[in-house]
Parts: structure tokens; C-alpha cells; sequence
């Protein structure tokens, strides 16, 4: 079977030494291990001030607190994501307001995020579904124009750009995953990138139960409680590892999405999701859009291909359910998708029996 996801590791030559530097250091809390991953993945990945999270789930968490977000406030989001993008907001006490996508594109549509704006409204948050960037601009100037926070959930999306910019720079917070499955994994692992220098300090004390790094435990003060979502040297380890080649693969999932895209350009019964103005996706998943998707999954299946939906448009879980209303950008994406393997894995021939599949069923 051609994976629809896979693990990737640094390989052992290169990985185990590093690893059991640091394991038998004496040192395996957060430490400076830590502090030079985030230096060198900010500086990769061109964000100004990155935190090493011990989730991309814990980077949300404290993203909203130090986006001002508190218990009672709205904060507009997207269904078509993973839950810890809106069980995170649950978790501050807010309410998620679900607008609606672009049922091309998968992504919150700014004219229904501008319509969802109420006094209420503290932040957006918005996702770039699959590695497509959303229409960013656009949701800028609507958080600008209300005085409210643009977060950013890059989990799917490390190495895009949008507007010119590298993805997780346009938002107030940003934040990216190293889960097992993604672009790049730590094993568990998170970055909470940040605009504004002067939140860095109450991000600090958020990861790490509200203590101030340095100040002698016996004098320290918690003036608010945080949380242990502190990234430790080991984690730090394995994610400096990824660095040195990461973008290879990363161009990888590009050059194959890329290339779907022009293969399926033509097809009629299925469509590349739509990649917004502006937008150079990464391509975590490639996003088809099919008029009959459970035939087109049958048929890769049956010939050693893993596509899949993969996700559960977040309002139909019940806890979500009664913060939602219709959503048929929503719905009209998620009956045509279907998510096709693109990753570093896939290789030419893998790539070229993908579209043979494909166009064989959806012509
Ligand atoms: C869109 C999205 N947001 C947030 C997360 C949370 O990341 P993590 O699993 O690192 O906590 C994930 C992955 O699980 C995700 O897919």
C-alpha cells in the first residue's frame, strides 16, 4: 500500500548520536537543546520569535490566552480541521463560531468570517487545511479593521508561503505541530510563533505552570497559573535532526502536489482543490474534489492506494454541534474529498499510478 501518511526519521547515523548526546548529558529537561532548536527553526522557517511547545495542541492552548482570549469570548474558526483546533478553544472557556469554507478551497471564507463578527468576537482562527494556504490578507485586514486576533493553525502547513511571506507570519500567533504524521515529526512537539515580542514573556510562563525561567524557585511568584507544555531536550533532539533535510522533503510534497494539479487539471469528475491567490502550498495531503469520492477511494484502495477524507468536519462532533449552524461550504467540500498521498514517499511511479487510477474512474 502506497501510505497516505508516513513517519519520517532522520536516519539512525545521523539521528542516534545526536540523541544519545543528549540522553546521557544529565540534562534531558528544557534546556539549551531546546533553546537552539527554536533559534534554527525560526531562523528555517522565517519566523521572529518561535517557543518550542510540547504540542502543536498546547501552542493553541497558550496562542489564545496570550491573544487575550478569555472565557465567555467568541473566537470564529473553521470546521474543516483536526478537533484540537477547536476543542483548544473550548478549553480557554470561549465559544468557536463556525463560518463557513470555500467548498473549492476548504479553507474559512473571509465573507462569511467578516459576516460571523459580533462585539464578542476577540480572535479568528484559521487553518491552512491540508497545507493550503488560506486567504490570509483578506482575514488580516478583517481582524485589523475590528481590532481582534488573527491566529494561525500551520500544523499542515510548515514550508508554505502565502502573500510572499512564510506561512505563520501574517497572523498575531502562530503555531505548527511535530506529531508523529506530520511534515516533520518530533515524536510530539509543537511551535508557538509569535508577532509581537512583548507577548513572549506571559507565553513563557504559560508553557511552564506560570513559573519565570531563572529566578531562584524559593523567590519566584506565579501571578497567573500555566501549564507544562514545556518541549524538553530530548524532543529538542530529534526535531534539530529533522532540520538539515527537512526542506528536501518538504519540496517533495510540493513537486507531487504540484504535479497533480496539472494532471487533474483537465479531469472531469475530479478537481484540484482550489490553491487561493497568492497561496504556495505545501501540500501535506493532495486535496482532490471528486463528483463521486467513494468510488474514487474504492478504486485506489483496491489498487494499494490509502486516500481518505481522514478528518470529521468538526461541528458534527457533539460538543461542537450546538455552536454551529448550516455550513454548506462545508458540506459541498466534504462530500467531493478526498485526500491523496503526496508526501516525500510518493515517487514518480507511485505518482504516475495515482493519476492513472484516478482518471480511470473519474474521467
Ligand atoms: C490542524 C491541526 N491543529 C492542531 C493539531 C494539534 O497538534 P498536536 O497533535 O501536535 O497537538 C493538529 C494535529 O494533531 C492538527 O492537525
Amino acid at each position: 500500500m502506497i501510505p497516505l501518511v508516513k513517519v519520517r526519521m532522520p536516519p539512525p547515523e545521523q539521528l542516534m548520536p545526536a540523541l544519545e548526546r543528549v540522553l546521557y548529558s544529565g540534562m534531558i529537561a528544557e534546556g539549551e537543546e531546546v533553546y537552539s532548536f527554536e533559534r534554527e527553526f525560526g531562523e528555517q522557517f522565517g519566523l521572529q520569535h518561535a517557543l518550542a511547545m510540547s504540542s502543536g495542541t498546547g501552542a493553541l492552548h497558550v496562542a489564545f490566552l496570550v491573544c487575550g482570549v478569555a472565557p465567555g469570548d467568541d473566537v470564529i474558526t473553521t470546521a474543516m480541521t483536526a478537533e484540537p483546533t477547536n476543542t483548544t478553544i473550548l478549553q480557554v472557556g470561549a465559544r468557536p463560531v463556525f463560518a463557513d469554507v470555500d467548498p473549492d478551497t476548504g479553507n474559512l471564507d473571509p465573507a462569511a468570517v467578516g459576516r460571523a463578527i459580533t462585539p464578542a468576537t476577540k480572535a479568528i482562527c484559521v487553518v491552512h487545511y491540508a497545507g493550503y494556504p488560506a486567504d490570509l490578507m483578506a482575514l488580516r485586514a478583517i481582524a485589523d479593521r475590528h481590532g481582534i486576533a488573527l491566529i494561525e493553525d500551520c500544523a499542515h502547513a510548515l514550508g508554505a508561503r502565502a502573500a510572499g511571506s512564510p506561512i505563520g507570519t501574517i497572523g498575531d500567533a502562530a503555531i505548527f505541530s511535530f506529531q508523529a504524521i506530520k511534515h516533520m515529526t518530533s515524536v510530539d512537539g509543537g511551535v508557538l510563533a509569535l508577532r509581537d515580542a512583548s507577548k513572549l514573556d506571559l507565553a513563557r510562563r504559560l508553557r511552564w505552570f506560570g513559573l519565570r525561567k531563572g529566578v531562584p524557585r524559593t523567590d519566584v511568584d506565579i501571578t497567573t497559573p500555566g501549564f507544562k507544555y514545556n518541549m524538553n531536550n530530548v524532543t529538542a533532539a530529534i526535531a534539530r535532526q529533522q532540520l538539515p533535510t527537512i526542506g528536501e522533503a518538504i519540496a517533495r510534497h510540493i513537486d507531487n502536489g504540484r504535479y497533480f494539479d496539472r494532471a487533474f487539471a483537465g479531469t472531469a469528475g475530479a478537481k484540484p482543490a482550489l490553491v487561493a491567490a497568492g497561496a504556495e502550498p505545501s501540500y501535506w495531503l493532495y486535496t482532490l474534489l471528486c463528483d463521486n469520492a467513494a468510488a474514487v477511494e474504492t478504486a485506489l484502495v483496491a489498487a494499494g492506494i490509502t486516500a481518505s477524507k481522514l478528518h470529521r468536519p468538526n461541528h458534527r462532533h457533539s460538543v461542537l454541534a450546538p455552536f454551529a449552524g448550516p455550513l454548506p461550504g462545508v458540506d459541498r467540500f466534504y462530500d467531493r474529498l478526498l485526500h491523496l498521498p503526496c508526501g516525500w514517499w510518493v515517487d514518480d511511479a507511485d505518482r504516475d499510478r495515482i493519476v492513472a487510477v484516478v482518471k480511470e474512474v473519474a474521467p
